[in-house]
């Protein structure tokens, strides 16, 4: 099979696309004939050298892909050769075919096809697990959501509100603020041009900042307030001011999912498959696209990314 290969870290034009050898199915695995795979910012990161795959997972980048099934190893249980799905993955889903364990696969939502369906298994996991699954957000309370026009702030808004809740978006251009109101958010705050906090109170906080954002994020919290901190582009260090912590009773968590073990990536992924698809099945919520670029010019993929022009996912075409 072809696939991009990182020789050595560095901007996007290090990514290849050459011949590596096919992955075989290990016992508990699925094989995916990849039909596409989408661009994550920890990709990013992987090229640059900063954030190698975990131990044991394929050394190619791509944290998700969708496809059909072209072979089950042992002890596989629900799926079979030529099921047409997507999963969530530790690496490998920029190339022609990677191995998965059955746990981290899902079937494709009705009325998604079966390319954009490879843009929804890292933004729906994600949201779920923090959102709803950590920060235990309930109808009626208020997210604040940090880059709502990201891949994952698309779907954060798009789910907190079927799910009821009041949704305050930052973006970084009142167009990205324009499209974040179309998908369902109720308002929106340009983080270029307005503090955030010093317009919004949440029940929870979704924040890709980290330290930059830490201060401003208590201010918002409500009492009983969860901030969850998923992204650290504003630094890996900030002031905690415990005393408003624990005036408000309020809680920080931080979380990675790639780094999670196969039964806790599959108790998020039957989260989402019971809780999310149907929203999809029903076309209550939909993924958002900005491009389809092939995946052998997973470079200019990396360009669009990096530029942050984009709203939503890119997708990567095998
Ligand atoms: N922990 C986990 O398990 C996990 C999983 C998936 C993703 N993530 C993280 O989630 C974040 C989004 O991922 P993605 O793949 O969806 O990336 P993405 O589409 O490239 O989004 C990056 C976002 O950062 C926003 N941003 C930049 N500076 C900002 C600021 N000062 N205030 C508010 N927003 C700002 C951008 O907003 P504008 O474009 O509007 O400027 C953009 O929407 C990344 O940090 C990623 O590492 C974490």
């Amino acid at each position: 099979m072809r696939a991009i290969v990182i020789d050595k870290p560095g901007g996007p034009e290090v990514l290849t696309w050459r011949e590596v050898p096919d992955p075989l199915p290990e016992r508990g695995e699925v094989i995916i004939d990849v039909a596409a795979s989408a661009v994550n910012r920890a990709d990013a990161l992987q090229r640059q050298g900063f954030y190698d795959p975990p131990p044991g997972a394929s050394p190619y980048p791509g944290m998700e892909c969708s496809g059909v099934v072209e072979a089950v190893g042992s002890d596989v249980e629900g799926f079979a050769p030529g099921d047409r799905v997507c999963a969530l993955l530790s690496g490998g889903g920029y190339a022609e075919k990677v191995a998965v364990p059955w746990q981290q696969v899902m079937r494709v939502p009705k009325g998604v096809d079966l390319v954009e369906a490879a843009g929804l298994p890292e933004v729906a996991c994600t949201v779920w697990s923090n959102v709803f699954m950590t920060a235990r957000l309930r109808k009626g309370e208020t997210l604040l959501v940090h880059g709502g026009a990201s891949g994952i702030g698309t779907m954060a808004v798009q789910l907190a509100k079927a799910f009821g809740s009041r949704v305050v978006v930052t973006a970084g251009s009142p167009e990205k603020i324009g499209r974040c109101l179309e998908l369902g958010a109720d308002e929106g705050i340009d983080y270029r041009r307005e503090d955030f906090s010093e317009k919004v109170k949440a029940d929870v906080v979704l924040d890709i900042m980290g330290g930059k954002y830490l201060a401003g994020n208590i201010k918002v919290l409500k009492t009983g307030g969860r901030l969850v901190v998923i992204g650290l582009q504003g630094g890996t260090k900030g002031e905690l001011d415990l005393g408003a912590l624990l005036a408000k009773r309020a809680s920080v968590y931080g979380t990675t999912l790639r780094s999670r073990p196969v039964d806790e990536k599959g108790a998020i992924v039957r989260g989402v498959v019971d809780n999310v698809w149907p929203l999809l099945d029903a076309g209550a919520i939909r993924p958002v696209v900005h491009a389809r670029v092939p995946m052998s010019d997973a470079a200019e993929a990396h360009r669009i990314l990096e530029s942050g022009e984009h709203i939503g996912k890119i997708l990567l075409v095998s």
